[in-house]
């Protein structure tokens, strides 16, 4: 069985559902507590053993380039100024892992997205992260994918479940149990469904391991929903080709690309974190106290 060694972030898109914040730069570089999205995104590659990050990209998004790699100029100030332990913070972000870029010339859907990699991937399964969802989980979720797939060697897809009204913002995914935990096997797959029109409430989250096969077929994939070329189309296909499982992961997803979802994101990773975790949790429980913000 082929390692995982690549992982594909696409970044490509607009960011329309933040604006006017995302007006003049890219969504995966608005902060949640002191680090871009897209920071976590690749930190939990980094933390799941992947090697190579492979960027879709597009015009105007070049500061996640930027931020990957090393400053000369930012670095030689800091060094003036005695600042090492800031220093070694940002080497450290640009000494994360190597980082590949290809540009989608035109926004024609996540699947074309996903088939620009295709080049840079070559014969080898890989995943595949979308940006706006963060997962917080013990386990790296793409690393709690990786372990699955060393036992059942296909893809996988993972999933969480939703609210029966809420179906038709997601990829829906139905399947039957297998005797793996928390495992289904695929049978079918729907982007977008209408309400209404799936008995399934098992939703994609952006967290894919893929076959190199996806490439071919992404290829034929012809325009789907919102007449966009179709990940989950492609996936479904691949998923009768040779199987494919869906796996409810341990852990939590957030939907950073949207604002209430971005808030939610930034107070538990405040929360968790290390040196303002515990003042954030006593701030909001001088809120939950009944004392607003105003009061004070
Ligand atoms: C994409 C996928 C969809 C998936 C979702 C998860 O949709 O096409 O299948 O459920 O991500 O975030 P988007 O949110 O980009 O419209």
């Amino acid at each position: 069985m082929k390692k995982i060694r690549k992982a594909v972030i696409p970044v490509a898109g607009l960011g329309t559902r933040f604006l006017p914040a995302t007006k003049a730069i890219p969504k995966e570089m608005l902060t949640i507590v002191d680090r871009p999205t897209i920071q976590y995104i690749v930190e939990e590659v980094v933390a799941s053993g992947i090697e190579e990050v492979i960027l879709i990209t597009s015009a105007g998004k070049s500061a996640i380039e930027n931020h990957f790699d090393y400053d000369f100029q930012l670095d030689t100030v800091l060094k003036e100024k005695n600042k090492a332990r800031l220093r070694e913070e940002l080497n450290n972000i640009s000494n994360l892992i190597d980082v590949v870029s290809v540009r989608q010339k035109e926004p024609l859907g996540l699947g074309h997205a996903i088939w620009m990699a295709r080049n840079v991937v070559g014969d080898e399964p890989f995943l595949v992260l979308l940006g706006d969802d963060l997962v917080r989980s013990r386990v790296p979720c793409c690393k709690q994918m990786i372990k699955l797939y060393n036992r059942v060697g296909e893809a996988i897809v993972a999933i969480q479940r939703v609210p029966r009204d809420q179906t038709y913002q997601y990829g829906i995914v139905e399947g039957e149990e297998t005797d793996i935990d928390n495992t289904y096997r695929v049978k079918r797959m729907v982007e977008k469904p209408a309400p209404g029109t799936s008995d399934s409430d098992m939703a994609i989250i952006g967290r894919y391991l893929l076959m190199p096969e996806i490439f071919d077929l992404l290829g034929r994939t012809t325009p789907g929903y919102g007449g966009e070329i179709q990940l989950t189309d492609a996936l479904l296909a691949l998923s009768k080709k040779r199987g494919m499982y869906a796996y409810e992961f341990e852990g939590r997803r957030y939907d950073a690309g949207d604002k209430l979802g971005y808030l939610k994101a930034i107070v538990d990773f405040a929360l968790d974190h290390p040196a303002l975790g515990e003042p954030f949790r006593e701030h909001l429980e001088q809120i939950c106290n009944g004392c607003s913000p105003a009061d004070r």
